[in-house]
């Protein structure tokens, strides 16, 4: 076979060997989590309770905020920032359409309503002026989505949260020291979210944290995280604000701290690698790896791509034809916008057979949620291919082969 030769046509594939396994956690870890064993205490308070309050600690440090709150996924990072906005029902909050389930769960549980703008077609991130399309008089947060690392417009999106008088709620969850024109994300908003669940940059199998400059906002979240239970009280108990109980435990604490010592370290790699890869690739002619803004620094949780309107080949084929060049790729990332992504959601029946919160008398009439509610978003998602991520497990050498790989499939496929 001739070295032109397509994989998938029966060529040599670029790569034959497997990428390197993710071993993420090591003696670090390990070290931390025998302090919690040796002291038999588990819980993340009492006494002989550390790793929870010193994870919150360093978080905070490597962030420059003032108060960091732990809790046990990124979606209860986001439902303790949802407590700390504490909207009234029929509420709307502002979501990005291309995300998980965990930033719109927290938003019906804290009775507001999710409002979905559409998303930019290079940066995948919500479009600014498709976020003011969507501002109404019930509005009370824009929840900003930095989707696979790649920070959102933060100076239109304060502007329009300056004008309206909103919340900005940033969720982190894929996007840990990403920068914004020098700023980290999570720290332009008002309350900055993330996920500490097992592909995330740094990690504890599952876990979340939350972090704010404001005063007042920490001292609701605080309370949102522990079922509003005011401990300082001697007497009888008092709760002072109607929460769940969302506190991490002292295992996940030791592993959540050894990782936040691990973490500019790991970002960096991961910047490394994810830039060389659009170094080698961003001019092609056929695919495009999503749009940076200027002054940003994308972190590469996955390294989006899409596939040009005028492509000779389609996503699918694309990304079929990638993987038998030996490059692990998916065709997209969610497929629908998330809200179509769930039956109960899109019919708006989330609770029982009751139609709350869109049928309270505060929420405004005429809220859907189908096909014709995002469809930019969705020729967004159609288009989308995600290689293999620059991860920090990967060599120079290994981007290298990617690279190749996908100039070699993007100048045969369909020719
Ligand atoms: C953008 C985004 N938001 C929220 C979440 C929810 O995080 P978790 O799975 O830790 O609850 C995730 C996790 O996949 C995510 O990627």
């Amino acid at each position: 076979m001739p070295a032109d030769t397509l994989a998938i046509d029966g060529g040599t594939p670029v790569r034959s060997r497997p990428f390197p396994r993710e071993q993420k956690v090591g003696k670090e870890e390990l070290k931390e989590l025998i302090d919690v064993i040796y002291s038999g205490h588990m819980g993340r308070f009492g006494h002989d309770a550390s790793k929870v309050a010193a994870f919150e600690e360093e978080f905070a440090e490597v962030y420059g905020v003032s108060h960091a709150i732990a809790s046990t996924s990124g979606t209860s990072a986001i439902h303790i920032a949802v407590g700390m906005v504490n909207p009234s029902p029929g509420d709307e909050i502002i979501v990005g359409p291309i995300t998980d389930m965990g930033s719109v769960v927290p938003v019906p549980y804290q009775t507001a309503i999710p409002i979905f703008p559409e998303v930019g077609r290079d940066t995948f991130n919500m479009d600014p002026a498709s976020i003011e399309e969507n501002v109404t008089e019930n509005t009370v947060a824009i929840m900003a989505i930095h989707l696979f690392g790649n920070p959102c417009d933060m100076d239109a999106i304060m502007d329009i949260a300056r004008r309206h008088d909103l919340i900005v709620i940033e969720d982190c969850s894929q996007a840990h020291m990403s920068e914004y024109r020098g700023k980290l994300v999570g720290t332009i908003g008002h309350i900055g979210c993330f996920s500490l669940q097992q592909s995330k940059h740094i990690t504890a199998g599952e876990g979340g944290i939350t972090v704010t400059e404001d005063e007042e906002l920490a001292a609701r979240g605080r309370l949102f995280m522990d079922k509003g239970w005011h401990r300082a009280q001697y007497g009888p108990r008092r709760y002072d604000v109607f929460g769940p109980n969302y506190r991490m435990n002292e295992l996940t604490g030791a592993v959540a701290l050894a990782q936040t010592r691990k973490l500019r370290e790991i970002v960096a790699l991961r910047r490394e690698r994810g830039d060389l890869l659009t170094e080698l690739i961003g001019d092609d002619p056929h695919v495009r790896p999503q749009r940076l803004l200027d002054g940003c620094e994308h972190t590469y949780w996955r390294y989006g791509m899409r596939v040009l309107e005028d492509a000779p080949f389609t996503p699918q084929e694309f990304a079929a034809a990638l993987v038998a060049e030996g490059i692990p790729c998916s065709r997209g990332y969610i497929g629908r916008p998330i809200f179509l992504c769930h039956e109960a959601f899109r019919k708006q029946r989330l609770f029982g057979d009751s139609r709350f919160p869109f049928d309270h008398p505060n929420a405004r009439d005429g809220i859907v949620y189908d096909e014709s509610t995002c469809p930019v978003t969705q020729e967004v998602l159609d288009r989308m291919v995600l290689p293999i991520a620059p991860s920090q497990f990967l060599s120079e050498g290994d981007i290298r082969e990617i690279a190749g790989a996908i100039r070699k499939v993007s100048s045969l496929l369909g020719r």
